[in-house]
């Protein structure tokens, strides 16, 4: 059996699309719709309430559009929210946490850093995650304003800059050897970031776990899409599309739609 049905993908704006283009690379044959709820954004400074109901209403829209499966590309939204998208709705989700797990393995200095929303640290789920790892020292930060500058195209900005070096800076000082990079928008921010940290710290996110555990779950529940036909992608935002073109270098199928 297979499926040539999409997998919807979303999240809180465009940074899910560094998601994206990892599960694209790993199953190039499968159909995506992108929804990217940048009228929304941030989610992390959001209630959970809020949270989850923004993530039942991306989910309804790829529902409706026909998709197979749900990844839900945002951090914030899978730590507040996936457990109800789990009891709400019958196909399978695929959710992102940050690479704890990795990081507190690798780290020789026993002492690792973690960037993410306020969302995503102050959710349970997070909370427990960090809690199973007391043989490390974990430092959390949250990003206050980065998503937002990321949804205005400002990458490289002089805002950017002094907002990472305010965050980082303390990180090294405590001699982190690892930084996991807990929301899906930041990894567009590794050149910023790279000149900020010493060569020695190595930068983790989830991207590729995501990739292979959506395929692994497409597998078992007999979903991989085995046409021939040339896969399509689609991407909609519900803003100004401007910025999602730049992120993904490309202006095909990617389209404004109010949901
Ligand atoms: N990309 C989302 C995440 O991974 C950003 C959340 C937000 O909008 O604050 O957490």
């Amino acid at each position: 059996m297979s499926s040539t049905k999409p997998i919807g993908i979303f999240d809180s704006g465009i940074g899910g699309t560094s998601i994206w283009k990892e599960i694209h690379t790993l199953l190039p044959n499968e159909n995506t719709i992108y929804l990217a709820d940048s009228k929304n954004a941030p989610y992390g400074q959001r209630t959970k309430e809020e949270i989850i109901a923004l993530s039942k209403k991306n989910t309804e829209e790829l529902i409706r559009q026909g998709c197979k499966m749900v990844v839900v590309a945002c951090n914030t939204a899978t730590t507040n929210a996936i457990k109800e998208l789990r009891s709400n709705y019958d196909i399978p989700f695929i959710g992102i946490e940050p690479a704890i797990k990795p990081a507190a393995n690798l780290s020789e200095t026993e002492t690792i850093g973690i960037l993410a929303t306020k969302g995503t640290i102050n959710s349970e789920l997070f909370n427990r995650a960090v809690e199973s790892f007391s043989n490390v020292k974990i430092i959390e930060q949250i990003g206050f304003g980065l998503v937002q500058l990321i949804e205005e195209g400002k990458m490289e900005s002089q805002e950017m800059t002094t907002l990472l070096e305010e965050y980082l800076k303390p990180m090294v000082e405590a001699n982190m050897d690892y930084l996991v990079l807990g929301c899906t928008h930041y990894p567009y921010l590794i050149p910023q970031i790279k000149k900020i940290i010493p060569d020695h710290i190595k930068i983790i996110d989830s991207g590729k776990a995501v990739a292979k555990q959506t395929k692994s779950i497409l597998q078992k529940n007999n979903l991989l899409n085995l046409s021939e036909e040339k896969s399509r992608q689609f991407f909609y935002t519900n803003s100004d599309s401007t910025v999602l073109k730049n992120i993904l270098g490309f202006t095909e199928n990617v389209a404004y739609k109010d949901f």
